[in-house]
């Protein structure tokens, strides 16, 4: 390899840090991962492993976000481009559900709560039809009979999010990409760069770092010394409970959503039989340890939806931890007062949907090239209301 080549490391090997990798990669970079979960994703609590796997702009539109409604909808469209991309480099198929998600109402309150939502999907520029309880049965026949009415999101896409890590982590090794499965530990901090990553058994010399954390993000940035002018929003841990479920028939198509006892809950069907549930939302820091609690009202809600829920194989309840920013939007930016650092973290409920274009803003990021115009929404600028 040409010795001027760049080298870049990145730190967090989820699905923003491996989609960063595999960009950088393609823009000619000499790229290491380090993750100590790498080569194990299912012994951490990184989001990534744990995700629904919705691919959801519309459904996961909520109120007050309307902002970042605009990203969403451009990872969406990205999306089938990208898992074809992945999946060529990686010579194997990610498949991606276009079933679509239905928004699903138990009673009367919920029905006129659903056509408010539905209502507001509508005047955001985003499709959602209204469906009545026998078009509800006849689409998803295992229903509950108890369901009043719901809406069909048929944009909404969903995919396997473990089946993406490793489309992603084979795509990275077949592009050239080192993976060491090691926790970073320290900088090496020369004036305004960071020129080594340091871990227990290793030191990795970088032109550029990507910190891509994802809710370990903030502990990673106290290890550089970065401009105290300019502070950085904190990255918080955000648990959520998620069960894995599996039965012998296809018991769903679409992905399902609703307001059960106050909770939301979703099942994510997949291809072999699994159905995900989830998923619990709060915060406890880095605790990823399940509830009973949580475990129960997530079985409860699943169940007054889909009563075939009890039939089914039990797999899992785990934890994953969701990056969260302030206002609940991705940060893809160079870090003030470090040349060659890069933040690409919160991506909180949307990380699956937005690996699409994450990767090529990051890429875009460490070669100093222009970025689209919606990149503002995920600028640190935007905390300052600062424009450039
Ligand atoms: P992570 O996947 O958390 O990866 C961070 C990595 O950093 C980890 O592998 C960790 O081991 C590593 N790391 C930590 N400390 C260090 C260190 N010191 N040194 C080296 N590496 C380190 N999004 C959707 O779009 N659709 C969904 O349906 C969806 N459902 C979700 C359901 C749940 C329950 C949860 C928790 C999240 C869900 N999300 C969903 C959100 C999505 O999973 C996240 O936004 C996304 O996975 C974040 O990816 P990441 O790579 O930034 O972080
Ligand atoms: N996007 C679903 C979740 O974060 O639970």
């Amino acid at each position: 390899m040409s010795s001027n080549v760049k080298r870049t490391v990145i730190v967090g090997g989820g699905v923003i840090g491996l989609s960063a990798a595999l960009a950088a990669a393609e823009s000619g970079h000499r790229v290491t991962v380090i993750d100590p979960a790498i080569d194990n994703h299912a012994e951490s609590s990184g989001a990534s492993w744990m995700a629904g796997g919705m691919l959801a702009p519309v459904t996961e539109a909520w109120f007050g976000e309307e902002a970042r409604l605009a990203l969403d909808i451009a990872a969406l469209k990205a999306w089938p481009a990208f898992a074809t991309k992945i999946s060529r480099t990686a010579g194997q198929d990610l498949v991606i559900n276009t079933a679509g998600t239905i928004q699903i109402a138990l009673d009367i309150d919920d029905a006129r709560d659903l056509e408010r939502v539905r209502n507001f999907q509508n005047s955001m520029g985003l499709k959602a039809e209204a469906l009545s309880r026998d078009q509800l049965l006849d689409i998803e026949p295992l229903l509950s009979p108890q369901v009043v009415a719901g809406s069909l999101i048929s944009t909404d896409l969903s995919v396997d999010n473990r089946a993406l890590v490793d489309t992603l982590k084979l795509a990275c090794a077949h592009s050239g990409i080192e993976f060491i499965p090691q926790q970073v530990r320290r900088m090496t901090q020369v004036a305004d760069r960071v020129t080594v990553v340091g871990t227990a058994d290793g030191e990795f010399p970088c032109d550029d770092l990507v910190i891509a954390a994802g809710a370990w993000s903030s502990e990673i940035l106290k290890m550089i010394s970065t401009d105290s002018e300019h502070s950085i929003p904190v990255i918080r841990p955000i648990r959520g409970e998620i069960l894995r479920l599996k039965s012998e028939i296809t018991a769903l198509r679409h992905t399902l959503r609703a307001h059960v006892h106050g909770f939301h809950v979703y099942l994510v069907p997949r291809a072999n039989g699994e159905v995900v549930v989830g998923a619990t939302q709060f915060e406890r820091g880095f605790d990823a340890r399940p509830t009973a609690g949580g475990v129960y009202e997530l079985l409860r809600d699943a169940r007054e939806l889909l009563p075939y829920v009890k039939e089914m194989e039990f797999l899992e309840a785990r934890v994953g931890l969701r990056p969260g920013s302030p206002d609940n939007a991705p940060i893809i930016d160079r870090v003030p007062g470090v040349a060659n650092v890069i933040l690409a973290t919160g991506h909180y409920r949307n990380g699956i949907l937005l690996t699409s274009i994450a990767g090529d803003l990051i890429a875009a990021l460490i070669d100093h090239r222009d970025l689209p115009a919606d990149a503002y929404l995920v600028s640190l600028d935007r905390f300052s209301g600062v424009t450039r």
